[in-house]
């Protein structure tokens, strides 16, 4: 199980953006968890963060024929971006929609997310615990 790992813009801040709501935890810290994630659940993980949502359109694209799970948290761009929402029904990659804050109890333009459309399971508000739950999904399929 080959496992690609998406962050959308302003993930890169963590520790530092917003404590309050993302947690005191940096994004370093979150990329070592996820690799001893993988180690633990025995698959392979590729973590990409952008800022740019055509560059998340062209890793998407890019994932085709080479992983067999993404997990994808679009930060803003969930609640706007119809481009990534196609990008991953073109591929057809399983997917799993991670979100660090309960989006479902924040502001009304939080409500709608496009990408989660093409996600088969989404975990919410469980801190950066939720990426290892997407992990384990994707590697108990
Ligand atoms: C987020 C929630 C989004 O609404 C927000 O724009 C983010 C992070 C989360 O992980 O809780 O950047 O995706």
């Amino acid at each position: 199980m080959k496992i690609l790992v998406i962050n959308g813009p302003n993930i890169n801040m963590l520790g530092i953006r917003e404590p309050g709501i993302y947690g005191n935890d940096n994004y370093k810290t979150l990329m070592e968890k996820i690799h001893n994630w993988a180690e633990e659940l025995e698959c392979q993980v590729e973590c990409f963060q952008s800022n740019h949502e055509g560059a998340i359109v062209d890793k998407i694209q890019e994932a085709y024929g080479v992983f067999d799970g993404i997990v994808i948290n679009p930060a803003a761009y969930t609640h706007t971006s119809v481009a990534i929402l196609d990008a991953l029904k073109s591929v057809g990659i399983p997917a799993v929609e991670v979100h660090i804050s309960d989006v479902t109890k924040r502001e009304d333009f939080r409500q709608v997310s496009f990408a989660g459309m093409a996600c088969e399971e989404h975990i919410i508000g469980k801190g950066l615990e939720g990426y290892h739950l997407a992990m384990q999904y994707l590697c108990n399929k």
